[in-house]
């Protein structure tokens, strides 16, 4: 099976862990794309779903599935989403598709976390994929500056010669020669730091199950 096949599996095999009669928290990326088009198969036993990006929005309210605001829900039981790496405890690295501070925000306000990807995403230690940060405009050359301190070097993402611009208004420093040993203790330094919105390590808001797709089908992995 090809990437594209595997993440077609996944998504397929996260409509076990949507609770009918319930409002979901959805992700953003190619293999949440996936799970939303096998979603809309069983949209008429879900309420509907609070999307981490303009993206997804999109394309659930095309699938005809009802998108609430997060303000306008409470808890949702669980939120699905795709990952750029996770650990062998469910850590994970996000934002490659640059929605990482809502993704934190839908993944916060769910009971559970079900991450979906293929199995080129599994890592003993976090940091190989450029680590996305939300940075607000002003201070990105600042907290580049704070992440040389630490051995990373910070690039500003650029679309077409110009800086990614979030659905948040803010920029997206993408920080390589990272190795994260202590996900919790990293996130926790890196939000502390003026400036930064969010940063793409997902440790506090973690996985609790992972949904692995391999040549050998589909591998459950419980946090
Ligand atoms: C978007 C994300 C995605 O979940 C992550 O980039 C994985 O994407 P894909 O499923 O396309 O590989 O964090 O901000």
């Amino acid at each position: 099976m090809n990437q594209d096949e595997l993440k077609t599996l996944v998504g397929q095999a996260a409509l076990h862990y949507v609770p009918p009669g319930e409002i979901i928290g959805v992700g953003t990326g190619s293999t949440v794309n996936k799970f939303i088009d096998a979603l809309a198969g069983m949209k008429d036993r879900i309420r509907g779903a609070v999307s981490s990006s303009q993206a997804s929005t999109a394309r659930l309210q095309a699938l005809g599935i009802p998108v609430f605001d997060c303000n306008e829900v409470g808890e949702l039981a669980v939120y699905i989403d795709g990952a750029d790496e996770i650990d062998p405890h469910g850590h994970m690295v996000k934002g490659g598709g640059a929605a990482l501070t809502r993704e934190k925000i839908v993944a916060a306000q769910s009971r559970q976390f079900v991450c979906i990807a293929d199995d080129s995403k599994r890592v003993q230690t976090l940091g190989k994929f450029p680590l996305p940060v939300e940075v607000i405009p002003m201070a990105s050359a600042r907290v580049a500056r704070q992440f040389a301190a630490l051995g990373g070097q910070g690039r500003l993402r650029l679309v077409n010669g110009v800086p990614l611009v979030t659905d948040n208004g803010q920029h997206i420093l993408d920080v390589t020669g990272l190795q994260i040993a202590d996900p919790l203790a990293f996130e926790a330094l890196v939000n502390l730091w003026p400036g930064v919105v969010e940063v793409g390590v997902f440790a506090h808001q973690k996985a609790a199950v992972c949904l692995l797709g391999t040549a050998q089908g589909v591998q459950t992995l419980v946090y």
